[in-house]
């Protein structure tokens, strides 16, 4: 299959949601990474997307839709919490989760019976998903296991001869995928941390639990609760650690680092760095280390070390997403200075 790349306009989204409305998967851009889009309400074209991704059948999909009111087939009663969660931060980079109906295809949910929804803010999805005429199921452009794609260019070295067509809707925003916070249990509970912070969803909800998952390796025999937390992610092919330590630490433990490795740090340490460097963000601003860590994880392959050192960010606002998809690109390894 021939993968074509357009840049959004009115023509392409047309283009786009012809595709998906007849069964096709296009890849579509967001305000957290791209997306590989499908009518989530049509099994064999979510199975499609399966396929082109090579993702686990059990791992669910988001769904994606452009105003409230086409939630209400697809979930069983939109809770008040979640109208509260939308009226404050859709659209944008928050993923609900609430009870199915048996509208949504088990494919799509991956067997469970909750179904994860999502109103994006990017103005070219929003399109697609009216012209399309049917909410879309989503989930990161990447083969699986990559780290998601956050310009068309990424989603071509991934999906190339897998999709036919590849939307470029220009850089993402946040970079990291959205906040999942699941509302079908007895507290909300925060399953990934995204865009959308700890601290702004209590402000919402009062308090709110954060799923194990988060922070820690799940063991063998543990359920998760969020099936994509089990998967190794986001890893580049060169290995990953993470050094927890100052910036002055940090920089003497690179130094003091055989051959064959290189750096992910902050911009402001790289000019006390000697061995190849890459870097995500500004160290005291996580918002712009969001937005940097996928390209950069990216970036690194390209040195040709082994090993890369990364300096661990703050753990605080957005940067517990930071951390957290840090942490998996790690496989969990982490050295404490
Ligand atoms: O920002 C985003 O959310 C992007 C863009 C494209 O919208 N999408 C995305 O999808 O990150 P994906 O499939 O890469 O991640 C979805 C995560 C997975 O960890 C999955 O296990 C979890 O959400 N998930 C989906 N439905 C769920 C459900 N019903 N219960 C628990 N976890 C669910
Ligand atoms: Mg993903």
């Amino acid at each position: 299959m021939k993968t074509e790349v357009l840049k959004a306009s009115e023509e392409s989204i047309k283009k786009a949601a012809e595709i998906i409305s007849s069964g096709g998967v296009v890849g579509v851009p967001t305000e957290t990474v791209y997306g590989l889009g499908a009518n989530a309400l049509d099994e064999d074209a979510v199975g499609r997307i399966f396929e082109a991704k090579g993702r686990p059948k059990d791992n669910p999909m988001i769904v994606h839709i452009s105003c409230l009111e086409e939630a209400e087939p697809l979930v069983k009663k939109i809770p008040e919490k979640a109208k509260l969660l939308a009226e404050k931060f859709w659209p944008g980079p928050l993923t609900i989760i609430m009870e199915k109906t048996d509208k949504v295809p088990s494919v799509t949910s991956g067997n469970l019976d909750t179904v994860a929804i999502r109103m994006p803010s990017h103005e070219v999805m929003r399109k697609i998903i009216k012209e399309s005429g049917c909410p879309i199921a989503a989930p990161s452009a990447n083969l699986s296991g990559s780290p998601s794609p956050t310009n068309a260019k990424y989603v071509y070295d991934d999906m190339n001869g897998k999709i036919p067509l590849i939307i470029d809707g220009g850089e993402c925003n946040v970079g990291l995928e959205s906040t999942v916070i699941t509302l079908a249990g007895e507290k909300p509970r925060l399953l990934r941390p995204g865009g959308v912070t700890p601290e702004e969803l209590s402000e919402v909800l009062g308090e709110i639990e954060i799923d194990k998952a988060v922070k820690a390796k799940l063991e063998e025999n543990q359920k998760a609760s969020s099936p994509g937390m089990k998967y190794k992610h986001y890893a580049p092919k060169i290995k990953v650690v993470i050094i927890k330590a100052d910036s002055e630490k940090y920089v003497e433990y690179i130094s003091e680092q055989k051959e064959n490795i290189a750096a992910l740090c902050f911009e402001d340490e790289a000019e006390k760095i000697s061995v190849p460097c890459v870097t995500y963000g500004k160290s005291y601003d996580s918002a712009s280390q969001a937005k940097r860590l996928f390209d950069a994880l990216r970036e690194l392959d390209e040195t040709g070390a082994e090993t890369a050192f990364a300096h661990s960010p703050s753990e605080e606002g957005v940067g517990l997403a930071v951390y957290n998809r840090l942490l998996r690109s790690a496989g969990f390894e982490v050295i404490e200075l």
